[in-house]
């Protein structure tokens, strides 16, 4: 088990020394190393069992720094950052060569973003290298939105996790670049479509799920429990598994015939922010349940629906 803790000198001092540090953000927990150091790296995609064709984002203190790390920022993404960052908000960029390769699997993009949170900022503006961080958590597995929860899975790969609460949003950043002249969006996240559309006008998604590794980070299974998990009509799915120590994620109002199941409600009251920030950990209490299968129905498909459903297709087996 990792020392977990509010220290950010002792984080800066790890993460100095080249080692691996968790950080929390409002988003996720991160695994972090210094991004300019391609054994620092290596380190991240060894302790998670990621996979070298899967780039990491880098994570900087503030738009200017971000803007020594690339060399164009065009017009709408520039306007995107200022509306966005800090926020759950990430940027494609052309790199600058001090990046390493490592970090975005040799494309010539880099995936830039200002995390939303007190300590992170603070050890950030302490640090003279960006920060490369991936979700804490194994490859594929459901990311973490809780020191407990990095330390679980990880605890014995990070030299220390800096304790900064629960995450607020609780979905990975929305990704955004730019192909031909357009603004594209190639994961659905935390930052809501329709406040990126205010800005920006009309994007285009690109967010097509895949087995192919050369498109990155749009794997079909992701986030994914080890129990199965089935999306449908839930009433339909509890009568399909009867036979089944069953649990249920629920959202909003349920009958009460599911009383009979392990039950967790993301928001009772229907509210999909409070869900959002409730998904990943809900995931994995009924992953820890004793139940066989977990069944669950898609959440209405507007603001941070859209990002909880997509969550949901690539958590389940039934795609
Ligand atoms: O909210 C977040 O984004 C969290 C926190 C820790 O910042 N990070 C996160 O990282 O979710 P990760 O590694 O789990 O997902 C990053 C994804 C990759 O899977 C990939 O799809 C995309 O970002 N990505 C990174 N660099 C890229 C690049 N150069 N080109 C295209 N996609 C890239
Ligand atoms: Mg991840």
């Amino acid at each position: 088990m990792a020392e977990v803790g509010k220290d950010i000198l002792k984080a800066k001092e790890f993460l100095k020394a080249g080692k691996l540090v968790a950080i929390p953000t409002e988003t996720v927990y991160g695994l972090a190393a210094n991004a300019l150091e391609a054994s620092s790296v290596a380190a991240i995609f060894e302790a998670k069992k990621r996979p070298f064709f899967d780039p990491l984002i880098i994570h900087v203190d503030s738009f200017n720094s971000a803007k020594s790390y690339v060399n164009d920022f065009p017009q709408p993404l520039e306007l995107l950052a200022k509306s966005f960052w800090p926020g759950p908000l990430t940027l494609l960029l052309p790199k600058k060569q001090i990046i390493p390769d490592l970090v975005t699997s040799g494309l010539q993009n880099v995936a830039v973003r200002v995390p939303d949170h007190e300590l992170t900022l603070q050890l950030l503006e302490q640090l003279d290298f960006p920060l490369a961080a991936p979700s804490a958590n194994p490859f594929g597995y459901i990311s973490p939105t809780t020191p407990e929860h990095v330390n679980k899975q990880l605890g014995n790969q990070v030299s220390y996790i800096l304790d900064g609460g629960n995450c607020e949003v609780g979905l990975e950043s929305t990704i955004v670049g730019m192909e031909n002249g357009k603004i594209c969006v190639y994961r659905l996240g935390g930052l809501p479509l329709n406040e990126i559309e205010e800005v920006v006008g009309k994007v285009e998604l690109k967010i097509n799920s895949s087995d192919d590794p050369k498109t990155p980070g749009q794997l079909k299974s992701h986030y994914a429990p080890t129990k199965p998990l089935y999306i449908g009509d839930t009433e339909k799915l509890l009568e399909k598994y009867q036979n089944k120590k069953i649990g249920i994620l629920a959202f909003g109002k349920t009958p009460t015939s599911y009383q009979n199941s392990f039950l967790i409600n993301l928001s009772e009251s229907g509210n999909l922010n409070e869900a959002a920030a409730n998904l990943f950990s809900s995931l994995r209490k009924l992953d820890e349940a004793d139940v066989e299968v977990i069944v669950c129905s898609y959440v209405p498909n507007n603001g941070l629906g859209l990002a909880i459903n997509d969550r949901l297709k690539r958590a389940s087996v039934s795609q």
